[in-house]
């Protein structure tokens, strides 16, 4: 069953919490919210109290993408905040199964995020662990960049391995995701899909979810 996550890294940030509802009532599965440090990546975005406030607008499921350094010291504060899922990226990882243990400590679902330049075996010591797997395919950062067609290999690696696991690992996909690429991605084995600016700039968000959602 394909989900849908809308990033509001392209939502209007002056009217956050409407923003989440109008996408919530559009269809989304997943609320995809995007924490940048201005470490890992250049900017800065949304922390842990904007997510908390964000709470009370929405029952749908967080889904908090760490873009950070030092991960480990935000799983707390993201946990209390009312995260569901919590991503963390394997280069910002020093110690990547600890960070799994903390999640799953707070009863979240734990995923690891790789980065279009991070090859799929990275993945590999963590397939007994997670809950989920983000393929990038754009470079973290930025909102409206264009999909990395390269990255479809990756996407396809990730699903064998996780058939190969038995488990059931979502794979989820962001960065340029739109309903041309949403098809390719879907067919590379992706089930989850982070659309932000295909969602968001569009006047009618449940058409633009609807156009996303393939099958
Ligand atoms: C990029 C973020 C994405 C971003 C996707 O750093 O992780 O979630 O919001 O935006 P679009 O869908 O516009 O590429
Ligand atoms: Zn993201």
């Amino acid at each position: 069953m394909l989900k849908i996550a809308p990033s509001i890294l392209s939502a209007d940030f002056a009217a956050l919490g409407s923003d989440v509802e109008r996408v919530d009532t559009a269809g989304a599965d997943y609320i995809h919210i995007d924490v940048m440090d201005g470490q890992f990546v250049p900017r800065i975005t949304i922390g842990s109290d904007v997510v908390k406030a964000l709470r009370r607008h929405t029952k749908k499921t967080f889904d908090v993408h760490l873009m950070v350094e030092r991960p480990e010291n935000q799983i707390d504060s993201f946990a209390d905040a009312g995260a569901d899922i919590i991503s963390f990226h394997v280069e910002a990882a020093q110690h990547g199964h600890r960070i799994v243990q903390a999640i799953h400590g707070r009863g979240l679902k734990a995923a690891i995020a790789l980065n279009p330049g991070t090859p799929a075996v990275m993945a590999e010591p963590f397939m007994e662990e997670v809950d989920m797997i983000l393929v990038m395919t754009v470079n973290p950062g930025f909102g409206g960049q264009k999909f990395i067609p390269s990255t479809l290999k990756k996407i396809r690696q990730i699903r064998e391995m996780i058939i190969a696991s038995g488990r059931s690992i979502e794979l989820e996909v962001d960065g340029g995701v739109n309903a041309d690429t949403a098809k390719l991605v879907v067919d590379a084995g992706a089930d989850v899909l982070v659309a932000g600016s295909a969602v968001f700039g569009a006047k009618d968000l449940a058409g633009a979810i609807r156009s996303i959602r393939v099958v």
